[in-house]
């Protein structure tokens, strides 16, 4: 059965594009019930409703505390009645609660090779520490930061004359092919968090995840 998809941002949402054309085009058997963003300019609620979905904005500025502002999004968040929440550039930490009411059909891509590199400045991190490989990762959320079990990752390769920006681009670039690929499996019941670990197509993948070969 086709699943409902709930997207969170915070910024420009080029993931969120991705997410967009693979459902558009017939990859993804869901459809995106709904693009939620704390910020009311974030450039990705125009990229949903060039999509024609349906867009909430909620100012976490306007709640006393974390956990009010959780509770108002899971209240509107369930009003879609989601199969999978999609954390895509959502720039909060999310509270126990939050994490817990989606476990199991909640992702969040970052930017690095994790466990390397949790937290910001992952680029930055990767260059410094002279790493010859960098990449991304999408995994399910846990209540720890960075630290749910690992679904997909892709590679990059860093080159001397790479910068922050330059590695960025490469980095955004492995992004845009595994963030589908994860919801597209995840949409059709062959990717999931299971007691035994997280499996694909009912075989245990291992602890740093699918590996996108061409990364
Ligand atoms: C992506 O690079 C994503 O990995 C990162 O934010 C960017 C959002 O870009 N997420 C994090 O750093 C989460 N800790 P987008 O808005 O263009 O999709």
């Amino acid at each position: 059965m086709s699943k409902n998809i709930v997207v969170l941002i915070s910024g420009s949402g080029s993931n969120l594009q991705a997410i967009i054309d693979a459902v558009t085009n017939g990859r993804i058997n869901g459809r995106i019930a709904a693009v939620f963003s704390n910020k009311a300019d974030a450039y990705g609620l125009q990229r949903a409703r060039k999509a024609g979905i349906h867009t909430v904005a909620i100012n976490h500025q306007n709640f006393v505390d974390r956990l009010s502002f959780d509770q108002a999004m899971i209240a509107e968040i369930d009003r879609h009645q989601p199969d999978l929440v999609v954390l895509a550039g959502f720039m909060r930490i999310l509270t126990p609660q939050f994490v817990r009411h989606y476990e199991g059909r909640l992702f969040n891509i970052h930017p690095s090779l994790l466990p390397k590199y949790k937290g910001l400045h992952t680029h930055q991190r990767a260059l410094e520490a002279g790493d010859q490989h960098h990449g991304c990762t999408v995994h399910f959320v846990t209540e720890e930061l960075d630290g749910g079990p690992l679904a997909v990752q892709g590679r990059v390769s860093i080159d001397k004359e790479d910068t922050v920006e330059s590695l960025q681009q490469k980095v955004h670039r492995v992004e845009h092919q595994i963030y589908p690929l994860a919801v597209e499996w995840f949409c059709a019941d062959r990717l999931k968090w299971t007691p035994e670990g997280i499996e694909l197509d009912q075989r245990r993948l291992p602890a740093e995840g699918y590996q996108l070969s061409n990364g």
